[in-house]
């Protein structure tokens, strides 16, 4: 149904970010996006990740969003909808690469410009660090 209402609201000239849409969850099969490099399906990266004080070494499939492996690892991020849509998430990319599909990149313009990510929508595409913000409950 959204890809039936995108094409109408794009005829109207709406700007995407004026539109909120419900998602079920991130793209399931990532590297069947069209921009994906298929080659990084089934890699496995290095993520530094450091929330406050504390610093952690962990590993981040590819094919999975950041935000999986954060709780893979025991490590209590925010979160919401997990759909890249609230901002909930939010994180600072300090370095490394990440794919996230366009159907799932809700962020707002600054963010794009100062390197924030919603980790629930981007998966990694090489070793990286992230400030993620601290817990909220
Ligand atoms: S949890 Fe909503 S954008 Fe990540």
């Amino acid at each position: 149904m959204y890809r039936f209402a995108e094409k109408e609201v794009a005829k109207l000239g709406l700007p995407r970010r004026l539109v909120r849409r419900e998602m079920l969850g991130v793209t399931k099969k990532v590297w069947e996006q069209p921009g994906y490099p298929a080659a990084s399906r089934d890699a496995v990266y290095k993520l530094t990740v450091r929330q406050g004080p504390r610093e952690y070494v962990i590993d981040a499939a590819a094919n999975e969003p950041i935000l999986v492996a954060l709780e893979r690892a025991g490590i209590k991020a925010p979160s919401r909808c997990r759909s890249g849509e609230c901002g909930w998430c939010r994180s600072r990319l300090v370095s490394g690469e990440y794919f996230m599909p366009e159907e799932n990149d809700g962020r707002r313009w600054a963010d794009k410009q100062y390197g924030y990510i919603h980790p629930c929508a981007a998966f990694p595409l090489s070793d990286a660090v992230l400030e993620v913000p601290g817990e909220y409950w």
